[in-house]
């Protein structure tokens, strides 16, 4: 029987697989009942993400963090009205696990599915829940693999305005914790440890990139150079350093996506701002967006803390909205690695 429903009503499978996380959320008129995340730890000892494991564990975790996703809604596929999946960008083998399980369960249960682009997820998280911004806003989205401002004029009109040239700011954080021996992904240990550190004990070269442009390379160099430096003098220099270290870098980092972001309103006049994916979850980088929002009497707007990592509520999100505008995918469609 067809059920009776307007479109916020519908109840939506978001299944997210694109890296090491692999993630499943239900998302019912206007509200997510559960978002089930199960992170892979394998790629700790080999101090970044290793793609071939990736896909194995979407494997073993994908049916189980469904089954939970829906369980802990309290809900069962009957129930459900169409499926939303990453469709990329990502790593080819992690998305393929996930958007094949999303088809295949899509046409078993005899409900449509639809294509959700990871980038326009992360953005798009701001309207779960919360303070919602107003349109046009500029959003700051810093993750693993993308360090990108762009204008959000829309649901799903968004402009990119700069992007980095070559390592994300996640990557920056990452390859630095690497150098201080930190696991990976060693970016919320940083945030950690420089709580306790003097931001100001060292200083880094940051790059000089052209217009809203990022460079990462760089700065990666400038602190392997200087780690060299001093432990051929002190062969304990990070363990003695390790909170002024992480306090540093981190301040260097967020300073730089600071400026980008001021040259970006100044350019612009949009004084709305947004900050998305994994690095969004950064203390330092909330509040020195918030900061920088005053100084233009302008909002800063934060996703909470789970829904800027990789997660499935944004995907489940995302494709309501194309759901209500029957945008479904079809079955022939691919997954791609780069937007
Ligand atoms: O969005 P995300 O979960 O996955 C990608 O799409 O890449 O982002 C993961 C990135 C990692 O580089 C991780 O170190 C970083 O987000 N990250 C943080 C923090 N939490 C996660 N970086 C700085 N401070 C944090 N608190
Ligand atoms: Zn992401």
């Amino acid at each position: 029987m067809e059920r009776a429903k307007n479109n916020s009503q519908l109840a939506v499978l978001g299944i997210e697989s694109s890296c090491d996380d692999t993630s499943a959320s239900v998302y019912i008129d206007g509200k997510v009942c559960s978002n089930v995340v199960a992170s892979q730890k394998i790629h700790e000892e080999f101090g970044g993400v290793v793609p071939e494991w990736a896909s194995r564990k979407h494997q073993l975790n994908i049916v189980p963090t469904v089954h939970s996703a829906l369980q802990k809604a309290g809900v069962s596929m009957a129930d459900i009205d169409g499926i939303a999946c990453t469709q990329g960008p990502g790593l080819m083998g992690s998305l393929l696990v996930g958007h094949s399980f999303a088809k295949g369960l899509a046409v078993s249960s005899n409900i449509p599915y639809v294509n959700v682009n990871h980038i326009d997820a992360h953005v798009l998280a701001h309207f779960i829940d919360g303070d919602i911004p107003p349109l046009p806003f500029l959003c700051l989205l810093v993750s693993g693999g993308h360090t990108q401002i762009v204008v959000v004029r829309n649901h799903f009109e968004i402009e990119i305005l700069g992007k980095t040239i070559d390592d994300a700011a996640g990557e920056a954080f990452d390859k630095a914790g690497k150098m201080l021996n930190l696991p990976y992904p060693a970016g919320p240990i940083i945030d950690q440890k420089a709580m306790l550190g003097d931001p100001n004990a060292f200083q880094f070269n940051t790059p000089t990139v052209e217009a809203l442009d990022f460079s990462f390379s760089g700065l990666k160099t400038s602190i392997l150079y200087f780690l060299q430096k001093e432990v051929r003098k002190d062969a304990s220099f990070v363990t003695h350093n390790i909170n002024d270290l992480c306090a540093s870098i981190q301040h260097t980092i967020v300073s730089y996506l600071i400026s980008k972001m001021d040259k970006a309103i100044a350019e612009t006049g949009i004084i709305h701002i947004g900050i998305a994916g994994g690095v969004a979850a950064n203390s330092e980088l909330r509040a020195a967006m918030q900061t920088l929002a005053s100084k233009y009497q302008g909002v800063g707007y934060e996703p909470k803390f789970e829904y800027c990592t990789d997660n499935a509520a944004m995907i489940a999100y995302a494709g309501k909205v194309k759901l209500e505008r029957k945008e479904y995918g079809t079955l022939n469609e691919v997954c791609f690695t780069r937007k």
